[in-house]
């Protein structure tokens, strides 16, 4: 099931979402905590997956590869990658929504479990921004690569130059010159960011970010999700964090950095995110604004996930069973 088709019917009907073996009804806080417990009780479970959204097949793909053996970082990018290929999804990938020019542009990080990293920002022309982000990280001295010679090391490693706006986002950046109105809608594709989170058999904690960023968004507007510490960040030895949202807030927050820290310190991957939440609430008088969720696994392989609005979600594979799990959150007024 699309995401915007579950925030619809969660929001509108009450009519809870299905995915994999498991259905969650219009679950209250509860059911949920039950829930999250029985996914997050052990670490005998590995491998796990966690990301942003109702994305159960980019979720599986990734668990399923780590069944069969294996790494965390192979199974985020190919589990990243089916996000990006999926036209339908208008907010990563091919078929993203453009820029204020009509240009999609794409943002991407990856990190290995052993702190390596590689981003990709303002990306044109290429579907699979993650998998050049691992390139980056793994053939080349740096870690960021930007707009056009990003594009030109991808076509040098063999990667395909495509027009990633599709009729459906042209049309839809159309409706939206007619009056120009920049306005970033909560939790409607503008956001869906998509944060990944795996630990595989041998415990081994990799991460992938991957989005087309804000639509409308000025050109050259770089958002959090490829800077490392904003977007995602991963230490092997704690756990790792990501984000979807507003990315110029969870950048000024260093969100991703600040969840691994607050783990550090002992806090919970629920605990941690909400904190990362709170420090976006309190330094924004217009947090009913914009919304931002979080992800965060730690090493045993508990979970936690986070957001300012109602009607995010986190998909989690483990056991065999992929299963969207709505997320608690802060506005509760
Ligand atoms: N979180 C994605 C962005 O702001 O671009």
């Amino acid at each position: 099931m699309k995401r915007r088709k579950f925030l619809k019917r969660a929001s509108l009907t009450g009519i809870g979402v299905a995915v994999g073996t498991t259905i969650l009804a219009n679950t209250p806080s509860k059911k949920i905590n039950e829930i999250k417990n029985s996914l997050t009780k052990t670490k005998e479970n590995f491998p796990i997956v966690i990301s942003t959204w109702d994305v159960p097949n980019a979720t599986k793909k990734a668990g399923l590869l780590l069944e069969e053996g294996s790494s965390s970082i192979d199974a985020i990018e190919k589990g990243c990658m089916v996000e990006e290929a999926d036209l339908n999804n208008q907010s990563v990938g091919n078929g993203g929504r453009p820029d204020r020019d009509g240009h999609v542009t794409l943002d991407a990080c990856i990190m290995d479990k052993s702190g390596n990293y590689g981003s990709v920002v303002y990306m044109k022309n290429i579907i699979h921004a993650i998998s050049v982000a691992r390139k980056v990280m793994e053939d080349t001295p740096h870690v960021i690569l930007a707009g056009k010679g990003a594009e030109k090391f991808a076509i040098s490693k063999g990667f395909k130059k495509t027009n990633l706006l599709t009729e459906a986002s042209k049309k839809a950046w159309e409706d939206w010159k007619k009056e120009s109105n920049y306005k970033p809608i909560i939790n409607i594709e503008n956001h869906d960011t998509i944060g990944m989170l795996a630990i595989d058999k041998n415990g081994d904690i990799s991460g992938g970010c991957t989005t087309s960023g804000l639509a409308y968004k000025m050109a050259g507007r770089v958002g959090d999700s490829p800077i490392i510490g904003s977007g995602l960040f991963i230490d092997n030895k704690i756990g790792g964090a990501t984000a979807t949202g507003m990315g110029e807030e969870v950048l000024k927050t260093v969100g991703s950095f600040l969840i691994v820290e607050l783990m550090r310190q002992g806090k919970t991957p629920q605990e941690a995110c909400e904190e990362a939440i709170h420090r976006i609430v309190s330094k924004n008088d217009n947090y009913k604004n914009f919304q931002v969720g979080y992800i965060a696994i730690n090493k045993k392989g508990e979970t936690g996930y986070y957001s300012i609005h109602e009607y995010f979600s986190v998909s989690i594979y483990k056991d065999s069973n992929c299963t969207n799990v709505p997320s608690d959150f802060y506005n509760k007024n």
